[in-house]
């Protein structure tokens, strides 16, 4: 298993280019089982889960070419709608081809994701909707089952936010007969880049960005060409990592304009911040100022970013709060920093950060894929060598971080 030797202290200066947006990527993918004909997308990252959802679409029969980052999908011979529990369990995103299974093809198995690391993560709401619908569905042997001879539109209002709830039942209406209204629906910047697709493959969608969303369902798609917007998390990660171990960076190709939550607490922190159209300078020449933060819904403060976002707050001067709420189960970094003397108490979902001078360098456990990330960032501010075990989980969701960091002075290498 690959392991990240990291030794800390260095200042980080330099330029690093963002890559597409791993949540936005997942989605739109799934969106190529809509059509027949071609979806030609471009800025598609180089991630551990883009693979997995790639061979999960393969299984189906969707035709796959990849060329760098950009994949181009055609449809026309897909002839399984099943998406097994072998892939379903190693990525829970793989819910998200049975809203286009099932609106294109009336038929789809596809396995119940498990629990996971970070929380229980039901997926009843995708559920609720498509039976809103009119599909029948049944669950079984660890299976969902969901039939149909034709989706219709219907009014949809799910029992809480839902990021891959709201693409799953969105990308089903574009296909249904009459009008579908998803109320409640998510405003991630990623949800629009999906829709946004969905529009150039002829969707026909108002509300776009809000939360609410109305579809006219049509008889069918066509081709595309689109761009992944790029990762904001990837993003404000890198500007975490410029807080906590200071340092001049300038982010490239970047979307400045979905990021505020993480922008106004970097400014709280000290950061200086530059920003321009597609491109963020940020210099860190002090000790941070602690930030208290709830996570919540975008354009409130992500839940992605919180463990990046504390790693910082355990060298502040000063405590901090952090309360998550919108996983049960996000706090599994908090063990690992303390190892790294970082001084967390948590009470249910809230962790009280006392900030200390110096973190001392330590073997530690990614525990899933943004707390790894926070940990590689504790591990460059802190003092002497960490090592950060199991980082396949950062390998899903950041495309080749450590070469990045690497190339702005970071001493960060990859053991195999
Ligand atoms: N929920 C339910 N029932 C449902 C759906 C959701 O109870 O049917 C609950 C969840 O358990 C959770 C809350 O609703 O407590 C919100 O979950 P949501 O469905 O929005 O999360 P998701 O769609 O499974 C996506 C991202 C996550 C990100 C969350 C929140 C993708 C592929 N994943 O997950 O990304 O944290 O939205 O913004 O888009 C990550 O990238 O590290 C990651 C975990």
């Amino acid at each position: 298993m690959d392991k990240l030797l990291i030794q800390g202290g260095n200042r980080l200066n330099g330029d690093i280019t963002i890559s597409g947006a791993k949540n936005a990527a997942l989605p739109i993918l799934c969106a190529g089982l809509l059509t027949s004909s071609d979806v030609e997308l471009s800025n598609v990252p180089n991630l551990h889960d883009v693979k997995t959802i790639l061979k999960l679409l393969g299984q189906t029969g969707l035709k796959v070419l990849q060329d760098g980052d950009k994949v181009t999908l055609n449809g026309s011979a897909i002839d399984k709608t099943e998406a097994p529990y072998e892939l379903v369990k190693t990525m829970r995103a793989s819910i998200l081809v049975l809203g286009p299974l099932l609106a294109r093809f009336g038929t789809a198995k596809v396995s119940l994701p498990g629990g996971c690391n970070i929380g229980s993560r039901p997926v009843d709401q995708h559920i609720k909707g498509l039976q809103a619908m009119g599909a029948e569905i049944t669950i079984e042997a660890g299976y969902i089952y969901a039939k149909c001879a034709k989706l219709k539109g219907a009014r949809i209002v799910t029992d809480m936010i839902t990021v891959t709830g709201t693409e799953n039942l969105l990308m089903a209406a574009t296909l249904a007969e009459g009008e579908t209204v998803l109320e409640n629906a998510a405003c991630e910047p990623e949800v629009t880049d999906l829709a946004n697709l969905l529009v150039a493959m002829g969707a026909k969608i108002t509300g776009i960005g809000t939360n609410r969303l109305v579809i006219q369902g049509v008889s069918e798609l066509h081709g595309a060409k689109h761009a992944v917007i790029s990762d904001r998390i990837e993003a404000a990660t890198f500007l975490c990592a410029v807080a906590a171990a200071g340092g001049d960076i300038t982010i490239r190709n970047t979307r400045t304009d979905i990021m505020d939550a993480a922008l106004d607490k970097l400014r709280e922190i000290g950061v200086e911040l530059t920003i321009g159209d597609n491109w963020i300078r940020a210099q860190m020449n002090k000790r941070p100022a602690p930030v208290t933060f709830r996570t919540t819904e975008y354009p409130g403060f992500p839940t992605d970013m919180q463990a990046q976002f504390m790693a910082v707050n355990t060298i502040a001067d000063g405590a901090s709060r952090v309360t998550e709420t919108i996983f049960e189960n996000r706090f599994m970094h908090v063990q690992e920093m303390n190892r790294l003397g970082a001084q967390i108490e948590t009470d249910g979902n809230t962790a009280f950060i006392k900030g200390v001078e110096q973190l001392v360098g330590a073997p530690v456990m990614a525990t899933d894929l943004r707390a790894s990330a926070s940990l590689v960032i504790a591990g460059l501010a802190a003092r002497g060598e960490t090592l950060v075990d199991r980082i396949y989980h950062l390998d899903r969701g950041y495309d080749q971080m450590e070469v990045k960091l690497s190339a702005v002075g970071a001493n960060i290498q990859r053991i195999k």
